[in-house]
């Protein structure tokens, strides 16, 4: 039986910083190639945030877009929930930045840090604050500048990254067969040494020599984790439909996270499910670690591949380990 949560998605857009950089521009500040870009990951572009542009902006623009396509004031918002693993800085959260920035002066918030699958940590907290009567409108956000922490004496991290935010809207669901219908998370923290950032936290506080041994930048075991990725993406998407008493076949779209195309793939073999019914944009945003999931269901409604009633599959794996897979029938 799968945990029902009386919580619906009613909007849904995001937020790309202008400058595109393309893996022709990466060839030129690293020793790499188009070719094993594209071929290893599936990235042809991505775009990069300005300095001085941080999480808190990208994803005060993703809301922004978002309250204005809805119709409502940021005065409706109850609570704001962001994920993100770069915060503008340690604190006072991002989410309390953004409230400013966009004016929801009677909404409370909070960040949360789950790495790529914070959107759906966010998504899954937030809906219950709508689902428990708490809140009638909340705010999700995923926003990432991954370029703040690329080493780019890394080849096989930095050009895997970009910047980007998504944010959605929680509304309380009506009927028992919209909106969120269960949710699946683990962490598993013994895979924690293979995808993290050593410095700046109480651990390795910021010194010479802190930086010096570049502690400041994303360190990834990036075979490690795309073993992971593969196994627990897919083992999460067969346990989240079956307990629904559904299979892959039911699905209208699975939204997965955007790590690697070869990832992607493997996971959506080992579900048996086509191409048409995978969101892929890899190729245009590289990995935007929260904004991934957002801005897959932001270009999958503009692509219109999702109608109410559908039944999508949001899936993710990231840094900790943590995953997580939810499953909702599409509510607009
Ligand atoms: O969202 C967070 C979770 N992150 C992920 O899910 C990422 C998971 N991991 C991956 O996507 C892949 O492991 C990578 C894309 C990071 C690396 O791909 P890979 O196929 O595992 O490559 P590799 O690290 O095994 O390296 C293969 C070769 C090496 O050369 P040699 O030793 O075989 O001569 C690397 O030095 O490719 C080389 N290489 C590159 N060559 C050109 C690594 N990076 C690059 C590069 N350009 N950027």
């Amino acid at each position: 039986m799968g945990r029902r949560i009386a919580a619906k998605i009613t909007g849904v857009a995001g937020y790309l910083p202008p400058r595109v950089v393309t893996n022709l521009d990466l060839e030129k500040r690293v020793d790499t190639s188009d070719e094993w870009i594209r071929t290893r990951t599936g990235i042809r572009e991505r775009h990069y945030a300005d300095p001085g542009v941080a999480s808190s902006h990208l994803g005060a623009e993703a809301a922004r877009k978002l309250l204005a396509a809805q119709g409502i004031s940021a005065d409706d918002i109850g609570l704001i929930v962001v994920a993100t693993v770069t915060p503008d800085m340690l604190f006072p959260a991002t989410a309390c930045l953004i409230q400013d920035r966009i004016g929801a002066k009677n909404a409370w918030g909070f960040d949360l840090s789950a790495a790529c699958s914070g959107f759906l940590y966010a998504l899954t907290v937030g809906a219950q604050f709508v689902a428990s009567g708490a809140h009638k409108k909340v705010l999700v956000i995923g926003s990432d500048v991954m370029t703040s922490i690329l080493d780019y004496t890394d080849r096989a991290t930095c050009v895997l990254f970009g910047d980007g935010a998504g944010a959605v809207l929680i509304e309380p669901a009506a009927a028992d067969s919209e909106g969120i219908l269960d949710f699946v998370h683990d962490v598993d923290g013994s895979g924690g040494c293979n995808l993290y950032m050593p410095g700046g936290g109480s651990l390795h506080p910021a010194s010479q020599q802190t930086i010096d041994n570049r502690m400041h930048f994303v360190h990834q075991e990036g075979a490690q984790v795309f073993k992971y990725a593969v196994r627990r993406m897919s083992e999460l998407a067969v346990e989240i439909l079956e307990r629904n008493g559904l299979t892959s076949k039911d699905l209208a779209l699975v939204v997965p996270h955007q790590a690697n195309l070869r990832i992607i793939r493997g996971m959506q073999e080992r579900l048996g499910v086509d191409d048409s019914k995978v969101l892929v944009n890899i190729d245009r945003y590289g990995n935007t670690t929260a904004g991934t999931i957002p801005l897959g269901m932001m270009d999958a409604v503009e692509q219109k591949r999702l109608r109410k009633g559908d039944l999508v599959l949001l899936i993710a794996v990231g840094a900790g380990y943590t995953t997580g897979a939810v499953l909702m029938r599409w509510a607009y």
